[in-house]
C-alpha cells in the first residue's frame, strides 16, 4: 500500500492524542479561553496539538503540517499533514460526548487528500482511509448507505462560529433541506459527521465554511467508502475551498439541487 507508513503512523499518534482528549475530558483541570464570545479554545486543543505537531514533525522532517491551533511547518516535499487536534471544542468545553481527533494528509503531486485517520476516543472508534485502499472503522470495511430518497434521507450540516456576523451563516440552505429530508443533525464535529456519513448512519452532509483541519482526513473516508464529496456547485473537493457537500453518491445530484435552489 502506497501510504502504508503515514497511515501507520497517523493511526498511532491519533490514539495518542485521543488519550490526551479523555483526560480533559470533563476534568476540573481543563481551562476554558476565548478566541471569540463563539470560538472556544481549551489548553488540551493546545496539549494534542503540541504533541501531534512534534510527533510528526520529528518523524518526517521533509513533510508540512498545518495545524488548527496555529503550527505551521512549511517543506518542499510531497505531503502536507492537516491537523485538527480536537474536532468539536464546543462540544468538548460543555461536556457532550461527541468529538475527535483528525488528521488529513494532502498530495502536493496528486493534489488530493491521500490518507485520513479520525479518532473518537470516547466511543473507541478509529475511522481511516488511504486512497485506493478503501475505508474502515476499527479494522473493518465500511460503506455508505444506499438510501436513494432524500426524503428518507437524515442530513448533518454545521454552522460557522461568525454565524453572527457572516450573510453566509448557512441558514438559508438548512431552511431549504428541513422540510424535504427526515431529519437534520447537527452534531458539533465536522470530521465525524463525513465519518458517520461513511458509515452509512447519516445520508449526507453540507457545510460552509470550514477550514482544511475539519475536512481533510474525512473527505477520503468518505470517498473511499463509495460516497462523492465536492463542493456545491458539483466541483471536485478541495479542502483549501471553505465548502463542502458529502453523499451517498445516490442523493448528491438532489442535494446539490436544492443547494442552489432560489428562495
Ligand atoms: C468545528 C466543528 C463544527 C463545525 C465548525 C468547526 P472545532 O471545529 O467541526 O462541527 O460546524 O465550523 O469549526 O473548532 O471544534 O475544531
Ligand atoms: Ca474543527
Ligand atoms: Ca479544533
Amino acid at each position: 500500500m502506497a501510504f502504508q507508513k503515514i497511515e501507520e503512523f497517523a493511526v498511532e499518534i491519533s490514539r495518542k492524542a485521543g488519550d490526551i482528549l479523555l483526560k480533559g475530558f470533563r476534568s476540573k483541570d481543563t481551562e476554558i479561553s476565548y478566541k471569540s464570545r463563539t470560538d472556544l479554545v481549551t489548553n488540551i486543543d493546545r496539549e494534542s496539538e503540541e504533541f501531534l505537531y512534534n510527533s510528526i514533525k520529528k518523524k518526517f522532517p521533509d513533510h508540512s503540517i498545518v495545524a488548527e491551533e496555529g503550527s505551521r511547518e512549511d517543506r518542499e516535499g510531497e505531503f502536507l499533514w492537516y491537523v485538527d487536534p480536537l474536532d468539536a471544542t464546543n462540544n468538548f468545553a460543555h461536556g457532550i460526548p461527541f468529538f475527535c481527533v483528525s488528521i488529513g494528509i494532502y498530495s502536493r503531486q496528486l493534489n488530493k487528500v491521500v490518507t485520513g485517520v479520525v479518532f473518537d476516543p470516547l466511543h473507541n472508534e478509529l475511522f481511516k482511509a488511504s486512497r485506493g485502499e478503501g475505508a474502515f472503522l476499527n479494522g473493518g470495511k465500511i460503506h455508505v448507505s444506499q438510501a436513494g430518497d432524500i426524503g428518507i434521507s437524515i442530513l448533518a450540516t454545521g454552522f460557522p462560529y461568525n454565524k453572527a456576523d457572516v450573510k453566509n451563516n448557512n441558514l438559508a440552505e438548512f431552511n431549504k433541506f428541513l422540510p424535504l429530508v427526515q431529519g437534520v443533525r447537527r452534531l458539533g464535529s465536522a470530521a465525524l459527521d463525513l465519518c458517520y456519513l461513511a458509515c452509512g448512519r447519516i445520508d449526507g452532509y453540507w457545510e460552509p465554511g470550514l477550514k482544511p483541519w475539519d475536512m481533510a482526513g474525512g473527505s477520503i473516508i468518505v470517498e473511499e467508502a463509495g460516497g462523492l464529496v465536492t463542493k456545491y456547485n458539483k466541483d471536485e473537493f478541495d479542502p483549501a475551498f471553505p465548502q463542502i457537500i458529502a453523499s451517498n453518491a445516490r442523493i448528491h445530484e438532489k442535494m446539490i439541487s436544492v443547494l442552489n435552489s432560489q428562495g
